[in-house]
């Protein structure tokens, strides 16, 4: 998958719903095909919700150039333009949203995609019952007295630290995201048990900014136990040192509608944050502004 930004999370997404699969999902934001990508093993599946993304039709020519087989997936722009010229499989989902806001549908087309690639099975029935799932439970996260709005106090004025385990990266990543984008805040991010080794040591300076941080591990039932007990002790460690330290667990069923519990939790943290910093959760000027100059300089 080549991507940028809220589109390429779908990826990533994709890649940590089905961690079991025996192929390999890999998301590339960059400019360059890797040169292990080879037509006889590989998929490529240029997703890009404008069209317009200068890093993905980068990538998107150069899997043309060397003959991959390639999927489109976007709303329009020149993405869309070229795969009609010629001829290559295009998925066009509807536009009008901010990329982020179309994590369902970009999700929904990749996955889908999988499945009649033959790489996936019952992907359609699941779609539908995670729907459904996060329809039952939206009251749940919206609104006063939620655990949304709980967080977003804690992580008002406050350096929002994310915890997750390796396999959960994607959710991690999607919290950060919106958090940056839609709250235009800082937040930072680390999966475990790597940071087992390495960041805990570092949790202690500058005091003034890990003094103001507030820590959330997110796990999930099925969680290798190992890294279950490696939060109880990290949490244990560094909780005199930050302002404070919280675990959520996932809920649902099925893993896509476990992992799309947290992306919505974060989705709505994100927003009531946005609310608390008065930011416009929807606009993203720094992002537009550095686009436009981009194109500007040529
Ligand atoms: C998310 C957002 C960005 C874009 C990224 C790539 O809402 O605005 O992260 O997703 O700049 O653009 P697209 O998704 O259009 O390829």
């Amino acid at each position: 998958m080549g991507g940028m930004g809220g589109s390429a999370i779908s990826g990533d997404v994709v890649r940590d719903v089905f961690n079991g699969v025996d192929f390999s999902i890999e998301t590339i934001r960059e400019y360059d095909l890797p040169r292990y990508a080879r037509p006889e093993d590989t998929l490529f599946v240029a997703i890009s919700y404008s069209g317009n993304t200068e890093e993905t039709l980068s990538i998107f020519d150069q899997a043309l150039e060397r003959g991959l087989n390639i999927i489109s997936i976007t709303s329009g722009g020149r993405l869309a333009e070229i795969s009609r010229q010629k001829g290559l499989p295009l998925i066009t989902i509807p536009s009008g949203y901010p990329p982020r806001g179309a994590l369902g549908w970009l999700f929904g087309a990749l996955v889908m995609v999988l499945e009649r690639a033959g790489l996936l099975e019952g992907v359609a029935d699941s779609l539908h019952k995670t729907a459904r799932f996060l329809k039952d439970i939206a009251g749940e996260l919206e609104g006063e007295d939620t655990i949304s709005i709980d967080f977003a106090n804690k992580f008002y004025r406050r350096l929002p630290i994310i915890y997750v385990p390796s396999d959960m990266m994607s959710v991690a990543l999607r919290w950060q995201a919106q958090i940056n984008e839609n709250a235009k805040q800082l937040a930072h991010i680390n999966v475990l048990p790597e940071m087992n080794h390495n960041e805990i040591n570092g949790i202690k300076h500058p005091a003034d900014i890990v003094e103001r941080s507030w820590v959330v591990f997110l796990k999930d039932r099925d969680t290798h136990p190992r890294i279950l007990k490696r939060i109880e002790i990290t949490r244990q460690i560094i909780e005199e040192d930050v302002l404070g330290a919280d675990e959520v667990e996932s809920r649902g069923e099925s893993r896509m509608e476990r992992i799309f519990y947290l992306i919505w939790l974060g989705d709505f943290v994100s927003y009531y944050l946005a609310v608390y910093n008065g930011e416009d959760p929807i606009a993203i000027p720094r992002i537009s502004h550095l686009k436009d100059a981009l194109k500007r300089e040529g």
